[in-house]
């Protein structure tokens, strides 16, 4: 019922390579103390890694070749259709957002549902398990020393999990052992209630974070997008999630990704070789879940990184997003937090522009318009600009390429005695034929060691109007909503923004 009917029962390899990916990985520098021994861990895993690429080398199977010749363009929803019948699922796809208080909208502007309420209303589903991959937690005021009643959402939050608990709801937690907000005792308290968590040391196993951000509930249910489990995702900065209620599909595809969590944060665990046959998806890029979300034709996967993390069958993130790049033919807008063509935290630094010329490549080959909007805070590290003006530069309407590039400032208001708040947190990108909800910024780090997850869909349009509007415009329009607000500024004119503090 939940399979897609193929085939045949077996996982799907998605054939192409990450156009760029590194084939080798210096170890990583950021590790101070322990960097020698982490530094043999990074050279071992990546003999590791160069193994499984190998095996992966010897023992495609053809199947997956032919299966890259069928390959659909995301959209051709009607053409996968006559291959089989859609699912039985009546999923139901809602984006949420949240946004830092005092950040008014001219009236009328669209809107996203709150995160706030769409996360307690997912809770108020839960009968039998949550399941929850997260950097790291701070859902109250006192874990970071602030007395503010914005805070209030996360508490309740918190509160919320605490009833489930008590209620026998099982709650397991995968976070990251390296981590901010170390003197949050939101784990302990949801642990000393029966919670499972584990914490799941990225840094030794792949020289990343675990940074990923979803919940699955009931093994029906999920959510996924760029919020932390933080109070301050509630109300002091902007997020975007998708929740995905009644689909045990997607729902249950997701929880394999969060199985490999869990079972890296295993005491001792070491990072498989080959991940077991279990952990394989046969959702993908490839072969994307075909249904019916409340009547509407969509299609769907989810990706993940960094690749080690990726079983049989798992699309990295890296190559669902250039798959999102280079199938848009319109029009390519992109909301990231950060934006660097290099590594962040690698050293010796790399230069990494693999994203940076697949929006060049769309806006030069395809026409697309091409629109990256990134965020500008206090904390913004002002090497970015060269590189978004360099984009910039690229653009020219008359040779009809077109690219635009502007940073998003949200007015600290008085809320400045908040920290690491008054940002633009999302991280999304939207075209023409597809939706792209994902957890990472946009460098190389994100993509190669630190585990992250991404959701590409694709909603027909209704044959008649008024119908439901596809995510994809429902995502435009949020985009649009963005780009043309007073919030964003253009590279040029960043006066009100000086040194991305702006007070509003
Ligand atoms: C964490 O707690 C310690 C001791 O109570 C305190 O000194 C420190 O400032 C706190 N850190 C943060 C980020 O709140
Ligand atoms: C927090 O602030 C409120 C009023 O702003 C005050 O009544 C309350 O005592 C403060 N709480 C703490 C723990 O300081
Ligand atoms: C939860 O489980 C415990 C132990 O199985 C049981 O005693 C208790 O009644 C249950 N509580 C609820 C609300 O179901
Ligand atoms: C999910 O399915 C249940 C049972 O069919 C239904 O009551 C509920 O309204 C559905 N939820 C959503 C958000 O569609
Ligand atoms: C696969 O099976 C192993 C052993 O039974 C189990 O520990 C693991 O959680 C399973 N993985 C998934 C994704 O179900
Ligand atoms: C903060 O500013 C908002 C408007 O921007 C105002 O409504 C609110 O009262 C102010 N709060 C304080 C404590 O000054
Ligand atoms: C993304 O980049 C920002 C700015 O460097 C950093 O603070 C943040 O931790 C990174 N990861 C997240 C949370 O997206």
């Amino acid at each position: 019922m939940d399979t897609i009917a193929g085939p045949s029962q077996m996982p799907t390899r998605p054939c192409r390579a990450a156009p760029g990916w590194p084939r080798s990985t210096p170890p990583h520098g950021l590790l101070g103390r322990a960097g020698t021994v982490l530094g043999l861990l990074a050279v071992l895993g990546l003999g590791i890694m160069a193994f499984t690429h190998l095996l992966a080398r010897v023992s495609l199977p053809p199947a997956c070749c032919q299966l890259h010749s069928k390959e659909e363009p995301l959209g051709s929803w009607e053409a996968l259709g006559r291959e089989s019948q859609p699912q039985r699922d009546s999923c139901q796809l809602v984006l949420a957002e949240s946004f830092p208080q005092d950040l008014p909208y001219a009236a009328g502007s669209p809107s996203a549902q709150p995160l706030a309420q769409a996360w307690l209303q997912l809770l108020d589903s839960a009968q039998e398990s949550i399941h929850v991959a997260s950097y790291y937690w701070s859902l109250t005021g006192s874990d970071i020393g602030v007395n503010d009643s914005s805070s209030q959402l996360g508490e309740a939050l918190l509160q919320k999990m605490q009833q489930l608990l008590a209620r026998n709801v099982s709650l397991a937690v995968a976070t990251s052992s390296s981590a901010p907000a170390r003197n949050s005792t939101d784990l302990q308290v949801l642990a000393a209630l029966g919670a499972q968590v584990r914490w799941v040391p990225m840094r030794q196993l792949t020289g990343g974070v675990l940074h990923s951000k979803f919940w699955v509930v009931d093994e029906q249910h999920v959510y996924m997008g760029s919020a932390n489990m933080d109070w301050r995702s509630l109300t002091q900065v902007k997020e975007l999630g998708a929740i995905i209620y009644n689909c045990s599909s997607l729902a249950r595809d997701l929880e394999k990704t969060f199985q490999t969590y869990w079972v890296l944060g295993a005491p001792h665990a070491t990072l498989p070789k080959t991940w077991p046959r279990n952990f394989s998806s046969h959702i993908n890029r490839l072969r994307p879940y075909h249904g019916l979300f409340s009547g509407v034709p969509t299609t769907a996967y989810f990706s993940a990184s960094p690749p080690a993390l990726c079983p049989h069958g798992r699309t990295r993130d890296l190559d669902a997003v250039l798959a999102v790049m280079s199938d848009a033919r319109e029009f390519l807008y992109v909301s990231v937090m950060e934006y660097f063509p290099t590594t962040r935290f690698s050293r010796p630094a790399r230069y990494w522009p693999v994203l940076d010329n697949a929006l060049r490549a769309a806006a030069f080959g395809q026409g697309v318009h091409v629109r990256l909007l990134v965020s500008c805070w206090l904390h913004t590290d002002p090497t970015t600009f060269p590189y978004l003006r360099s984009l910039q530069a690229f653009s020219n309407p008359t040779a009809g390429i077109s690219v635009d590039v502007k940073v998003f400032i949200v007015p600290l208001g008085n809320h400045s005695s908040i920290p690491f708040s008054r940002v633009s947190h999302s991280k999304y990108m939207v075209t023409e034929k597809a939706a792209y909800i994902g957890t990472s910024n946009w460098s190389e780090d994100y993509f190669s060691t630190t585990s992250g997850v991404g959701l590409v869909v694709h909603q027909q349009a209704p044959r008649a109007q008024p119908g439901p509007t596809p995510v994809q415009e429902q995502l435009r329009q949020l985009f649009e909503r963005d780009w043309h607000s007073h919030y964003a500024v253009g590279l040029d004119g960043r006066t009100p923004g000086q040194d991305c503090v702006w007070q509003g």
